[in-house]
């Protein structure tokens, strides 16, 4: 939540803060701001309320100079969206200036406090009180040294931070400090030249070579360089790593929207998800950065999936799959749910943490809880780099390159992707999965992509979505059925409606329609029935009966020439037939078309939900 850009060297600051911000809008876009040192050695503020479009025009109309700056982009948590409210919040004569990203959980004892002292509060944000304490203690203790006063001020504050500060008594430099798991902080280095982002995106057309801060760490950068220390101040040695996407993945090209564009490449990420990961002579797949080895894996007892939001569902069906394929028990929990019910955690068992971006605070602290007990941990993730694939004992990148819209689309087919290798895997070393189903899944898999490349090039030069979202997007409640390993994506589709359209939806086992639902169903409420021809295809069809019967109108996903279910649905949406393990993963793109379709006509603005961030850095 919130991003942070930072610059410092000898080109103009502001464009390079304002691009970056840009591709990192999807983590708040209540208020903008940035601030640069400008020629006179002033500060110079423009802050403005909203998206950072407003920000952008602010800065067209008055012009900022100067060659070092910070901006960000806000998702509220203390204080509504107004322009007194956006980052950066500066020290009452004007010397310094703060951005932050995360929560200060004691900044009412700390206001009062500071408000004693004599400090004036312009802001209803907990962000004003870090930017006074360190004011008060350059002054008071720290005898003007920026690096002691920002260490100081941190020690005070309860909850995870992440700062940067820029000061006009030390015009050279940007300090970044981290507490706690407040979302990313990496540093980017360039020629004569340093850049500071909250995600690798931000900066990625300017530097690959980037350092990740951990918490209680801080940096001071410069144009020449960053030193790292921790909160005591002692020196800390980093080593950067290189990261090898392509700038332009971050960009929307050609698309209309992020969103479009990361549906659109599917076929593309699937790829890369698989790539090196299959081996057809030994029918098998090769993960090498689990750190599970075989007999480490025989000793698991049980496996726990901790996740949130989409990810959630991608959990759901990685129970589905290890348990299939790996014989071994598992539990599948809401990260934010996961420690605040104590936990059996032991040493036999595995914890798998899914994430897209790596940073969520609740499936951080899940991981910390069952590290704590024993447990080995084990990141699904997508950023590369991020603090999930850093704290855990293993980790597998879902591959699928940079997410930017807000609802997740290619990281979930990327992730039920990893979820599948890693049952296999699981199975393989266990011996609980036999060779011909193993050739038989190998196989399958590699031709997801093809599979899932075709199915979208019809969704994007035909006109069946349109039509479909023309006629339905005036519905103001869906209901979403799916079984087995339809039920996750039952869920998963009823999200990415509800997140980006904002018509209610609810994603429901088919079997457990008659035990509540079925009392809502009429005219007005649509279900979606996801059917494709797999075992239990006789079970959905008669759901659908149900449905039918009740005067209820059925758009159904089914597998491509099944003229059974058109004659049952009011509407088909058609996926390729495959393997029945992977149709969850064809079966959920239709869905994600479809919530796009009907955003666009109902007006909303896809890659930036009201209300939703990305990257959800506060419990
Ligand atoms: C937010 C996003 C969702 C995402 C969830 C979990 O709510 O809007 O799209 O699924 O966080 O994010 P993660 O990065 O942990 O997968």
């Amino acid at each position: 939540m919130c991003g942070i850009v930072g610059y410092v060297g000898p080109q103009a600051a502001a464009p390079i803060v304002l691009q970056g911000l840009r591709q990192l809008e999807y983590r708040g876009y209540d208020s903008a701001g940035l601030a640069v040192i400008d020629a006179d050695g002033e500060i110079a503020v423009r802050r403005e309320k909203g998206k950072l479009s407003g920000l952008s025009n602010l800065i067209d109309a008055e012009p900022v100079q100067g060659s070092i700056g910070v901006g960000h982009t806000r998702w509220a948590t203390h204080g509504p969206p107004s322009r007194r409210n956006a980052h950066p919040h500066a020290s009452p004569d004007g010397d310094l200036v703060v951005v932050q990203n995360g929560i200060v959980e004691n900044f009412l004892d700390l206001r009062t406090r500071l408000q004693a002292q004599g400090y004036h509060f312009d802001s209803d944000t907990d962000t004003e009180v870090i930017v006074h304490l360190i004011h008060h203690y350059y002054g008071n203790g720290c005898h003007g040294d920026l690096a002691a006063s920002v260490r100081r001020a941190l020690r005070d504050l309860k909850g995870p931070s992440a700062v940067v500060v820029l000061s006009k008594n030390w015009p050279d430099r940007l300090i970044a400090a981290r507490l706690g798991n407040a979302g990313g902080v990496v540093v980017g280095r360039g020629e004569g030249e340093m850049y500071i982002a909250s995600d690798i995106p931000a900066i990625l057309r300017h530097t690959r070579e980037i350092t990740f801060l951990e918490s209680r760490q801080m940096a001071v950068i410069t144009a020449d360089g960053a030193a790292y220390f921790d909160l005591d101040g002692r020196p800390v040695a980093k080593e950067p790593l290189l990261i090898d996407w392509n700038p332009t993945a971050a960009e929307k090209g050609e698309y209309r929207h992020f969103m479009q564009k990361e549906i659109f490449e599917q076929g593309r990420s699937l790829t890369d998800t698989l790539r090196g990961r299959l081996n057809f002579s030994t029918a098998s797949v090769e993960l090498d950065t689990l750190n599970l080895p075989p007999d480490a894996v025989n000793k698991l007892e049980k496996v726990t999936i901790v996740a949130c939001g989409t990810s959630y569902y991608s959990a759901l069906l990685g129970k589905y799959y290890i348990e299939r394929l790996a014989r071994i028990p598992v539990e599948v929990d809401y990260a934010s749910e996961y420690r605040y019910r104590q936990p059996l955690v032991t040493d036999k068992q595995l914890v798998v943490a899914i994430t897209q971006s790596g940073e969520t605070v609740d499936t951080l602290a899940a991981l910390e809880e069952a590290r704590q007990g024993g447990a080995g941990t084990l990141a699904i993730v997508n950023a590369i780099g991020s603090q999930a694939a850093r704290v855990c004992d293993g980790y597998l990148y879902m591959q699928a390159g940079p997410e930017i819209g807000v609802a997740s689309t290619k990281a979930f087919t990327a992730s039920v992707t990893d979820l599948l290798l890693l049952g296999l895997y699981l199975g393989q070393a266990r011996g609980t999965v036999d060779e011909a189903t193993r050739k038989e899944l190998v196989h399958a898999l590699s031709t997801l992509p093809g599979l899932a490349g075709e199915l979208l090039d019809e969704a994007f030069h035909g006109r069946r979505y349109q039509a479909l979202a023309e006629e339905l997007h005036g519905y103001h409640n869906f209901l979403y059925l799916g079984r087995a390993l339809h039920y996750p994506i039952a869920r998963e589709g009823a999200l990415k409606l509800k997140e980006i359209s904002y018509i209610h939806a609810e994603g429901y086992p088919a079997g457990e329609m008659k035990h509540g639902p079925i009392a809502l169903i009429d005219e007005q409420m649509p279900t979606v029935a996801i059917a494709p021809r797999d075992s239990i295809y006789d079970k959905m069809i008669s759901q659908i009966e149900q449905v039918k019967a009740r005067g209820g109108l059925v758009l159904a996903v089914a597998t491509a020439g099944d003229e059974y279910i058109q004659q049952k649905a009011d509407y088909v949406l058609e996926i390729p037939a495959t393997h029945e393990l992977l149709l969850p993963i064809l079966a959920v793109i239709p869905l994600q078309v479809f919530a796009y379709e009907m955003a666009l006509r109902r007006g909303a603005d896809v890659d930036q939900p009201r209300n939703l961030a990305k990257s959800v850095t506060v419990e």
